[in-house]
């Protein structure tokens, strides 16, 4: 539903990279071989099922330098400043706490490091119902992220660089029939829908100082 993180990030040889909520392990295994055995790969998962069918894809897989640890995306098993790239595909749109997400994603990168995921957003104000309706149709129980907060949220980590790139933007076509189902009027409500929801590539930078210490006399922090 949401992107291809794997495709759109920018890996490279000797890198660690890290898959918030990784479920079977494609885009793990993917990226170990883009950072090559000099790299590491790991994904990060809750579930057990999960965890299992991503090491029973990693033995198919061959590779080694793979290692999936189980947690959640809010509390992450790994420490400070040891990650080049934090990758996800539409996961971040399922937790209850954005906030300590992208407050341990920063954590977790290095100085520099790159938070490079693909997530639902949406676009603007709508009716709550309709919000809700549309995110359950898309697969988000516990919602999106409105474009400006997600902007709001990683700054306010302490992200720098921060862009929201549609992939895929949703048309009020491609929910009619769901939401026709769910008794709206989709024709008196299509402005409500058309183009507010769409899959996005969400990329922003860990600064190499961190903002307090860039703070360096009584004029540059006017
Ligand atoms: C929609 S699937 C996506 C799986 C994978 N990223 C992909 O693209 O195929 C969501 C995965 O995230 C995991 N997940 C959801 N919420 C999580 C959380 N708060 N912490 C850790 N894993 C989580 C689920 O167990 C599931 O494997």
């Amino acid at each position: 539903m949401c992107g291809n993180p794997t495709a759109l990030a920018d890996l490279h040889a000797g890198e660690t990279v890290l898959d918030l909520g990784s479920g079977g392990g494609i885009d793990v295994l993917l990226s170990a071989r883009r950072v090559g055995p000099t790299g590491k790969a790991y994904g990060l998962d809750m579930t057990d099922e999960m965890l299992a069918l991503a090491n029973a894809n990693k033995q198919k897989a061959g590779v080694t330098n793979v290692e999936f640890l189980k947690g959640e995306i809010e509390k992450i098993p790994l420490p400070d400043n040891s990650v080049d790239v934090i990758i996800s595909n539409c996961v971040i749109n399922l937790s209850a706490d954005k906030d300590a997400v992208l407050r341990e994603a920063f954590r977790v990168l290095k100085p520099g490091g790159r938070f490079a995921v693909s997530d639902v957003v949406t676009r603007g104000e709508m009716l709550p119902e309709i919000r809700k309706s549309v995110l359950l149709w898309v697969g988000c129980i516990a919602g999106a992220l409105e474009e400006s907060d997600y902007r709001s949220k990683l700054s306010a980590a302490g992200f720098s660089g921060i862009e929201i790139e549609p992939t895929r933007i949703y048309r009020v076509e491609d929910a009619r029939e769901f939401l026709s189902g769910q008794g709206f009027d989709v024709s008196a409500l299509a402005q409500q829908v058309d183009g507010k929801f769409f899959s996005a590539f969400v990329r922003a930078v860990k600064p190499t100082v961190a903002k307090e210490a860039s703070c360096c006399g009584p004029t540059c922090c006017n």
